[in-house]
């Protein structure tokens, strides 16, 4: 190839890339006389991804990017908007942001679109205490020179960063007072105290964030149903990383937990029955301190819902010798996540049941025995309802008036769920205590409903009895009345005769 061919060639080529390129466009007229004056500004759009993307000062301050002067460049009448403030700040990043179209079409990018719409649906919304802004604006987050890429280790929204960026005003204490003084600023410093936080603080990009768990632009208060930490919300939120095995590789901590937990009591309570007092992921691993509860604390996390199962285990002997060797106090029978429904099928010494764990190897021991009673004790109240049940309904069949036993079964159910409490003192004397009470209330219900059932009878043969007194007098008339009227007729043709 020769010189003059290169140097046309190269001609073209440049020409083709001014045409095409808004990056390689005309001078930025604004650009240049902001960077003589070492205008901050300047320096900061250098490096800025709307530079890269070819726009310049006046596309979001409006003005002639073209004009070396001043006056031409920053002429009002050329569209110079000068300095936007609050809301402001706002429509000018949504005049591209919010427009789907010039986003994909003009601006050829694959960028989510529509923060605006967010961001007005959101908690930070709300008047600022001046009474002229929202709480925040577009340049609150991302700034409004040297604005990054998400992805950019610089950004203030990158997840190594996000932390420091709502801490501004989320750990000022007298600021957030100003808006809702019942809001905790502490979130930072739990934050950094939990697996997450300090794996953040360390660097680990994919530990969850302010950002992972409330969103960004979407962000609600915890109160709000459509929240991503309301309490049915919480679980899909938390799984959204620890239910993805390519994701959570690596950690050595398995993904099964939502599978587990959706499949439990409490899981189906919440997500099924909305029952909202059961415990989500954070009511037992804590919202910002999210971390396993430790031995220690777990009975504390499982006391805050469950006292009397909780208040019962420590006054029990199972307290110092889980303790001593290091078992967590209520997971070590049921479980953390896949916690199902108990029943007396856990107590006693059967192989399905949890106390033949430890003390299934020795009958004569204290616990083996004592689980052995309790579980009799259980089956037999269990009988014993299951009887005065069947009495009452065969009574209640009978249409008998018998709303006393009925109660008094309502009583027995109660005692039954008392006795399930009671396991947790893992004595059998407390425990025969309230199994017998119950069995006595079963006691009581089932001959209430006998003697409904024998007055049923009683009344029945009684009204046999009746009937047939009745129909024996009808027919012993009957044949009275025929003889008198036989006599009659002999009488009448005697005198005849
Ligand atoms: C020839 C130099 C020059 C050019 C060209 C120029 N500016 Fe300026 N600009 C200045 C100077 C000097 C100031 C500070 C003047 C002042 O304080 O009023 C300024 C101020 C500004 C301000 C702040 C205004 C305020 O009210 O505080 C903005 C915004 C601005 N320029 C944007 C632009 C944009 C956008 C362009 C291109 C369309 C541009 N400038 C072109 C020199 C220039
Ligand atoms: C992505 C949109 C955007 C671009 C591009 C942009 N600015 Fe701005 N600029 C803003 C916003 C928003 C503010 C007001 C918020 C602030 O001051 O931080 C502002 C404020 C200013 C101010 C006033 C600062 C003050 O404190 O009064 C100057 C001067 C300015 N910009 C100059 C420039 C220059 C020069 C360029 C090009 C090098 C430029 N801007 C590019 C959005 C932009
Ligand atoms: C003139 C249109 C326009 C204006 C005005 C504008 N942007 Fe952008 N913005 C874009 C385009 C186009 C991209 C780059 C998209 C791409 O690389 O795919 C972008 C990229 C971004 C990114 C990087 C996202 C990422 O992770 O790659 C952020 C953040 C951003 N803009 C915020 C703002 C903010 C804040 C403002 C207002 C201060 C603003 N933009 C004003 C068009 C605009
Ligand atoms: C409360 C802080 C905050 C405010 C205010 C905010 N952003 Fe963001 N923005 C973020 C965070 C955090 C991300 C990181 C991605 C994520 O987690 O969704 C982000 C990501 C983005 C992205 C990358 C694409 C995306 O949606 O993930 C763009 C573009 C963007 N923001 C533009 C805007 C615009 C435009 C506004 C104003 C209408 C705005 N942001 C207001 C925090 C904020
Ligand atoms: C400019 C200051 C500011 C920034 C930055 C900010 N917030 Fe806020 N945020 C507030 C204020 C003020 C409120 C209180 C609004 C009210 O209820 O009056 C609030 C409310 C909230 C709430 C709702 C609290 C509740 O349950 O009522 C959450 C959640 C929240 N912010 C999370 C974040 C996250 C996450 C970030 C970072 C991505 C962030 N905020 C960035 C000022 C800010
Ligand atoms: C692992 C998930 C997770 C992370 C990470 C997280 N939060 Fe939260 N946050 C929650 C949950 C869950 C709640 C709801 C608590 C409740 O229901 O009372 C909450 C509540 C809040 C509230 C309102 C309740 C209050 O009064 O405390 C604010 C404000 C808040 N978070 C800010 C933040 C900030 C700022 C960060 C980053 C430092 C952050 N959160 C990180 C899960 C998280
Ligand atoms: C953005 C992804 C992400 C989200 C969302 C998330 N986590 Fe995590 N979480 C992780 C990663 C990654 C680890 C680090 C695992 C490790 O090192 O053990 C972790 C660690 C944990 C640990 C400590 C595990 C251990 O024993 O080391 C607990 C507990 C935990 N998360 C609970 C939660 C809860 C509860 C939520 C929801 C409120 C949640 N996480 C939301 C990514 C996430
Ligand atoms: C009823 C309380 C409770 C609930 C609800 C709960 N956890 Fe756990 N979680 C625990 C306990 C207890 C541990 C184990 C602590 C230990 O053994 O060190 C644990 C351990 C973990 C761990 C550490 C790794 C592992 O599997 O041992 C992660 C991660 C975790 N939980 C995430 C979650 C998520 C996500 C949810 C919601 C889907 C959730 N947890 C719901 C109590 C609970
Ligand atoms: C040594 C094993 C063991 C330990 C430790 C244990 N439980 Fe239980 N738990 C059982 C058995 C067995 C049952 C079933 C009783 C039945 O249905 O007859 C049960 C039943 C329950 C029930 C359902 C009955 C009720 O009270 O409503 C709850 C709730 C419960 N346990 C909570 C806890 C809590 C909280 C802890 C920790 C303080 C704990 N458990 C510790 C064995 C244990
Ligand atoms: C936020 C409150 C809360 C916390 C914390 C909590 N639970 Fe529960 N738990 C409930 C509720 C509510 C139910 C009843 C769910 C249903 O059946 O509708 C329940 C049910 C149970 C049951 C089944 C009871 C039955 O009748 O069969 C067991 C066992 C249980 N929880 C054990 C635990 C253990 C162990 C922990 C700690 C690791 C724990 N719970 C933490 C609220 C809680
Ligand atoms: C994780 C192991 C473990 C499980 C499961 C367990 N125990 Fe125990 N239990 C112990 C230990 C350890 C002791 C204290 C040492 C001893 O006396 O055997 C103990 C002590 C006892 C004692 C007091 C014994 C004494 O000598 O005073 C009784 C009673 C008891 N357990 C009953 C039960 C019952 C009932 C169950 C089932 C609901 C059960 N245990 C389940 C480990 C366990």
């Amino acid at each position: 190839m020769n010189g003059r061919y290169r140097g046309f060639l190269t001609t073209f080529v440049l020409i083709f890339l001014l045409h095409c390129s808004p990056a390689l466009r005309a001078q930025d007229g604004c650009l240049t006389c902001h960077q003589t004056m070492e205008d901050p500004r300047a320096a900061l759009f250098l490096k800025d991804v709307h530079k890269a993307k070819g726009f310049s000062c006046a596309d979001c301050h409006g003005g002639n990017r073209n004009a070396e002067d001043m006056e031409t460049a920053m002429d009002p009448d050329a569209g110079f908007r000068g300095v936007p403030s609050g809301d402001e700040i706002t429509e000018m990043c949504s005049t591209c942001h919010s427009d789907g179209s010039a986003m994909v079409k003009t601006y050829n990018s694959i960028l989510p679109w529509g923060q605006k719409a967010l961001l007005e649906a959101s908690v930070h919304n709300k008047l600022a205490s001046n009474g002229k802004e929202r709480i925040v604006n577009c340049a609150t987050c991302h700034n409004a020179h040297g604005i990054l890429p998400v992805e950019n280790p610089a950004s203030p929204v990158y997840p190594l960063n996000v932390t420091k960026t709502c801490g501004k005003c989320h750990s000022d204490a007298s600021y957030m007072r100003i808006y809702n003084p019942t809001i905790a600023v502490d979130q930072v410093d739990k934050y950094r105290t939990s697996v997450h936080g300090k794996k953040n603080a360390s660097g680990d990009r994919k530990v969850a964030e302010c950002a992972s768990c409330h969103g960004s632009h979407e962000i609600r208060s915890a109160k709000d149903v459509k929240s991503r930490v309301y309490p049915t919300n919480v679980p899909e939120t938390c799984s959204s990383c620890h239910s993805n095995p390519e994701y959570m590789a690596g950690y050595g901590i398995e993904s099964d937990q939502f599978e587990k937990y959706s499949k439990s009591v409490h899981g189906k309570a919440l997500l099924e029955k909305n029952d909202i007092g059961a415990p989500a992921c954070n009511d037992c691993h804590g919202n910002h301190a999210a971390t396993p509860p430790g031995v220690a604390s777990v009975s504390n996390v499982c006391g805050t819902c469950h006292a009397l199962n909780a208040d019962l285990f420590a006054q029990s002997p199972h307290k110092e010798a889980f303790d001593e060797a290091d078992l967590p106090e209520c997971e070590t029978c049921h479980g953390n996540h896949e916690i199902v429904s108990a029943s007396e099928k856990l107590l006693g010494v059967s192989d399905e049941a949890v106390c033949s764990w430890c003390h299934g190897g020795d009958p004569e021991s204290k616990g083996y025995k004592t689980a052995a009673s309790m579980r009799l004790l259980a089956d037999s109240m269990d009988r014993a309802e299951r009887r005065a049940i069947g009495l009452v309904e065969d009574a209640e069949q009978k249409g008998m008036e018998i709303s006393d036993a009925k109660f008094k079964l309502r009583d027995a159910r109660q005692a039954i769920l008392q006795s399930r409490t009671m396991v947790h003192s893992f004595d059998e004397e407390r425990f025969r205590e309230v199994i017998t009470a119950g069995i006595a209330v079963t006691a009581v219900a089932g001959s209430e409903a006998n003697e409904a059932i024998d007055e049923y009878y009683f009344r029945r043969w009684g009204l046999v009895f009746a009937t047939s007194m009745l129909i024996l007098l009808s027919i012993s008339l009957y044949v009275y009345i025929r003889k008198l009227e036989k006599r009659k007729e002999t009488g009448t043709r005697n005198s005849a005769g």
